[in-house]
């Protein structure tokens, strides 16, 4: 396996692409508009210089990554040749639905087709192609050139032979995948979401205030953010919807979302992709500061 498509160069995309470049494979990198693919470019960029900085990448190292990335707008052309296409575009259902039916289509009849899907069924994604023993979750975590989880998910119908495929790429890539199978939230969400859900709940009570129980978190349990500002960092819209997916899928009023997480997404408050949510955010700026929403 050489190499790599990614559909979708938003964060998990470029992270994705930026390790499969330094680990040697060659990578098409796929988005609808040229202006995204470059500013990927710029952020794989950018994040390869931070590895440069800290001594554990050279300069050569870094120019020879970004020279095995290419840039497609043009799905058919950006998978001509892939032995791996990993998906991390838009997070719904239909938009997965349409990609899988044509990629079953455009690429190569040996070609794995993995999904970044957070909380999409991956047995329901293979279900739009006619190789779903092809398809699996490759479920990387943000920001993906720092975290060392892959969790690599079987659908119903995804194969031994491509799980085993799949965590042997991970481990070629220094990650260390664990295999989960195909259950609403598969494990990471499954487990995370709820404590997330659970910290708005204590907040929208009125138990404590932001500060307050992201550092009980912090402190308390040794987590390197607390579950208020992890849930901006996620994107409060991607909460949401994996919460939306858990409930669903389990049908279980413990995982309904808190209707304060419900009405900031609905206001257009997603954290720090919109600049504001928990905590307010400015360009170039490390401090964090509580939005003014939530003082007294
Ligand atoms: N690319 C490359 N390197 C990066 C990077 C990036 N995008 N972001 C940070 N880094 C590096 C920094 O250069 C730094 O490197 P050194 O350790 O060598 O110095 C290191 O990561 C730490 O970064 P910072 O010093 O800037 O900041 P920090 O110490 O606060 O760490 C963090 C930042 C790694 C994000 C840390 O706060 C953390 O681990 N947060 C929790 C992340 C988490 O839980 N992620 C999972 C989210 S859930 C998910 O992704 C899945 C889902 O389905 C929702």
């Amino acid at each position: 396996m050489n190499n790599i498509s990614v559909i979708g160069s938003g964060t998990m995309g470029n992270g994705i692409a930026h390790v499969f470049a330094q680990f040697g494979y060659n990578v098409s990198l796929i988005d609808v508009q040229q202006s995204a693919l470059d500013k990927a470019l710029t952020t794989i960029s950018k994040n390869f210089d931070r590895q440069v900085t800290k001594g554990n990448l050279t300069e050569n190292e870094k120019n020879d990554a970004l020279g095995r990335i290419r840039t497609f707008t043009s799905l058919g052309d950006g998978v001509v040749n892939a032995d791996l296409v990993v998906e991390a575009a838009t997070e719904n259902l239909q938009v997965k639905l349409d990609l899988f039916r044509q990629l079953d289509e455009l690429c190569p009849k040996n070609t794995i087709l993995a999904s970044n899907t957070s909380s999409i069924s991956i047995t329901k994604i293979g279900s739009a192609t006619k190789r779903p023993e092809k398809v699996i979750g490759m479920h990387f975590m943000n920001p993906v050139p720092v975290m060392k989880l892959v969790e690599v998910i079987k659908g119903y119908s995804s194969s031994q032979e491509t799980t085993d495929h799949v965590m042997h790429i991970c481990a070629k890539l220094e990650k260390i995948p664990v295999e989960v199978n195909d259950y609403p939230g598969f494990v990471a969400n499954r487990i995370l979401m709820p404590m997330i859900n659970e910290a708005i709940y204590t907040l929208f009570e009125g138990v404590a205030g932001i500060a307050e129980i992201d550092t009980v978190m912090k402190l308390g349990m040794a987590h390197p953010m607390g579950p208020l500002q992890l849930a901006d960092f996620i994107g409060l819209d991607v909460c949401l919807s994996i919460l939306k997916v858990l409930h669903d899928g389990f049908g279980n009023p413990k995982y309904a979302p808190c209707p304060l997480l419900v009405n900031m997404v609905e206001a257009g408050y997603k954290g720090v992709k919109s600049g504001e949510g928990f905590y307010e955010y400015s360009p170039g700026s490390k401090e964090l500061k509580v939005s003014g929403r939530f003082k007294k």
